[in-house]
Parts: C-alpha cells; sequence; structure tokens
C-alpha cells in the first residue's frame, strides 16, 4: 500500500522531546504523527499519515454507542547500533483479526497492519527511547466509525496506529505488584468476548481495578466463577506460576482469556530453559495452597506492557496470601526476552522484526 503524508503541525523540538524521553512514564506521552486507514464501500482506502491530534466525530458514529472497537499493544525497541526492531508483529496482526471477526468487523490485511507500524515508527523514530526497559509503545487500534444508531456491524471503520514512548507500566522501579482476588465480578464467560483484545474487555475490568486499589492492590486477578473459580487473567495481562519441581503453570486459553504474544514467547523460552510447561486449568485454591505450602515458588504478570512483572502478596477479602519466596526464574525469564527484544541476547526463534 502506498501512504501518503498529511503533515500540517510542526513536530516536537528536539528539546521537548528529550525531555519527555527523560522520564516516559506510561501512555501519557504521544509520538507527533498518527497512521490512518479508512474502511469504506467493503475496502481499505487512502492510508496515510498525519500528524497526531484529536478526531472530530459525529456523536451518533457507532463505536460511541456499541462499541465496536479493537486494539493491539506491541513495543518498538531501540538496539546499540540505534536500529529500531518489534517483537512479533505478525502475532499481532493475527489477533487483531480473531478480535476483529468476534466484533463483527473487517479483517485488515496482515502485511497492512505490519507495514502501518514500519511508516509510523519511520517517521516517528526519534522518539524510541533507549533507557533499560524503555521502549515505544505501539498502539494499533479500529472503531466503527459509520453514522447509524441500528444495532448491526457498521459499515464504516477507521483503523489507526498511534505511539507512545514508554517505561514501566506500574511506574517507578520494578517491584512486585499486589493482587486483589475479585469474588464480585467477573471479566468475562464463555461463549463471550474474553479472548478478544477490545475495549469493552477493559472497561468491565475497571469497576474491579477500583476494588483493587480500595484494597491496597494494584491489580484484579478475575476467576471463572462457574468453573471452580479457575484462574482466568488480570486487568490487562497473563499470569503465571513456576512450582518448587521447576514446571511453568498458566491458566489454558479457555476462550475466555487472552492469547498474549508475551505469555506464548515465555512458554517457548521456559522450555528452552528446561522448565516443563503446563497450559492447563489452575483454580484460586491451588494457587492459595501453593503459596502456603510452598508448592508454588514464583507468580509473575506478563504482558506487552508489563513485560513481566513479579507478583507479591494475594489478597482474598480479609486473607493475605504472603508474597512467593522467590523471583529468580521470574528475572531471568524477563531478563532474557527483554535481553532478545533489545538485541543483546541472540534472537534465536526469529522473533525480532525490523522497522
Ligand atoms: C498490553 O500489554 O499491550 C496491553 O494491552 C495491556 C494494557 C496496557 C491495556
Amino acid at each position: 500500500m502506498e501512504f501518503t503524508r498529511h503533515l500540517t503541525q510542526t513536530p516536537t523540538t528536539d528539546v521537548e522531546r528529550d525531555k519527555v524521553l527523560q522520564n516516559p512514564g506510561f501512555g501519557t506521552h504521544f509520538t507527533d504523527h498518527q497512521v490512518i486507514i479508512d474502511y469504506k464501500d467493503g475496502a481499505w482506502r487512502n492510508p496515510r499519515i498525519e500528524a497526531y491530534g484529536p478526531i472530530m466525530m459525529d456523536p451518533a458514529a457507532a463505536v460511541l454507542h456499541y462499541a465496536q472497537e479493537i486494539f493491539e499493544g506491541l513495543k518498538a525497541y531501540r538496539h546499540a547500533d540505534g536500529s529500531v526492531w518489534t517483537f512479533r508483529p505478525f502475532e499481532n496482526a493475527k489477533r487483531m483479526n480473531r478480535s476483529a471477526a468476534r466484533l463483527a468487523m473487517p479483517q485488515l490485511p496482515e502485511d497492512v497492519f505490519v507495514q502501518a507500524l514500519k511508516e509510523l515508527v519511520e517517521i516517528d523514530q526519534a522518539w524510541v527511547p533507549d533507557g533499560d526497559g524503555e521502549a515505544l509503545y505501539l498502539r494499533p487500534f479500529t472503531y466503527a466509525s459509520e453514522v447509524f444508531l441500528g444495532v448491526r456491524p457498521a459499515l464504516e471503520y477507521s483503523f489507526r496506529v498511534i505511539a507512545s514512548p514508554a517505561a514501566n507500566y506500574f511506574g517507578g522501579p520494578l517491584k512486585p505488584v499486589s493482587i486483589w482476588v475479585s469474588r464480585n465480578y467477573a471479566r468475562a464467560a464463555a461463549g463471550g468476548t474474553g479472548a478478544a483484545k477490545c475495549g469493552g474487555n477493559y472497561a468491565a475490568s475497571l469497576a474491579p481495578q477500583l476494588e483493587a486499589e480500595a484494597h491496597g492492590c494494584s491489580q484484579s486477578v478475575f476467576l471463572d466463577p462457574l468453573n471452580d473459580n479457575a484462574i482466568e487473567e488480570l486487568g490487562g495481562m497473563n499470569v503465571c506460576f513456576i512450582t518448587k519441581d521447576n514446571t511453568l503453570i498458566t491458566p489454558a486459553l479457555s476462550g475466555s482469556i487472552l492469547e498474549g504474544v508475551t505469555r506464548k514467547s515465555l512458554l517457548q523460552l521456559a522450555q528452552d530453559h528446561g522448565l516443563k510447561v503446563e497450559e492447563r486449568r489452575i483454580t484460586i485454591d491451588e494457587w492459595e495452597e501453593g503459596i502456603n505450602s510452598g508448592q508454588i515458588t514464583e507468580v509473575f504478570a506478563c504482558g506487552t506492557a508489563a513485560v513481566i512483572t513479579p507478583i507479591g502478596e494475594l489478597k482474598d477479602g480479609d486473607k493475605v496470601i504472603p508474597s512467593p519466596a522467590k523471583t529468580d526464574v521470574t528475572m531471568a525469564l524477563r531478563q532474557e526476552l527483554l535481553g532478545i527484544q533489545t538485541g543483546v541476547v541472540e534472537d534465536r526463534h526469529n522473533w525480532l522484526y525490523q522497522l
């Protein structure tokens, strides 16, 4: 596809950008441009790069009423020689199309998705940070732009990519996050949209997120209350356990869990290092008993934004389950994954893609 450039705005000065890059935080600063592709009359049209800026939208745009919206998250990493790479972008392209199918939205060719990332990073490459654990977070998303209030799949959409320099998702230096067991709210149900990366799933996680914060925790863990409280995932990331006999356990993809690219990559890295890997049903009782008995030695969260973050205390109502005993395997996996992404560990699975 030929992307045209419609640049109407003066880009951020070097001085202003450097100030942002010294302390990027997460999700608050944005680069100078966005990619836009319209969908109309059954085809993707007018691929272009515009200045980053507000979207003019009709109040009757379908997304504002029926939430036909999907998104992705991936990162661009700067290597020591200055080149910029991303990680398994075709996995995100495929997942976005699975999300699109679930929300009755049009498929975007995978190569167009990846080309869009390339176009944005090329024009905004000065925004890719190089600090430890930092990257340029890329956020592709598609929303229903058709002006129509009937409930049916919209006929018009906008696909966009924006980018935001990012450091630790949880803010400050890396430290274990505390987790609240969500007993009052589920995230998704069988047959629902849990496996899709759609805004609605995240909206549904916000009341439980407030509940978690009211109990001094950073995230909620969601359970499947109809299935013996099997663990699903956290509000925006998957969860993994390390046992004392060197097994990595993560909840099996049940149809209501997001198929994380980080999750999938870690299963491979763990196997490479001789860990046994189990994707299976694991309940909240097994988590609590495993910590109390010492059978589970580490618990961590994983996702593009969270990377790999150790999980500390678990709060289940009045019960407090203490932090797991160790973080060694968690930190080794984190270091290896970040090493591959930033070009200091061999990319033996060919996961990197140059932007
Ligand atoms: C990601 O890890 O990329 C996510 O989408 C999680 C969250 C920031 C929504």
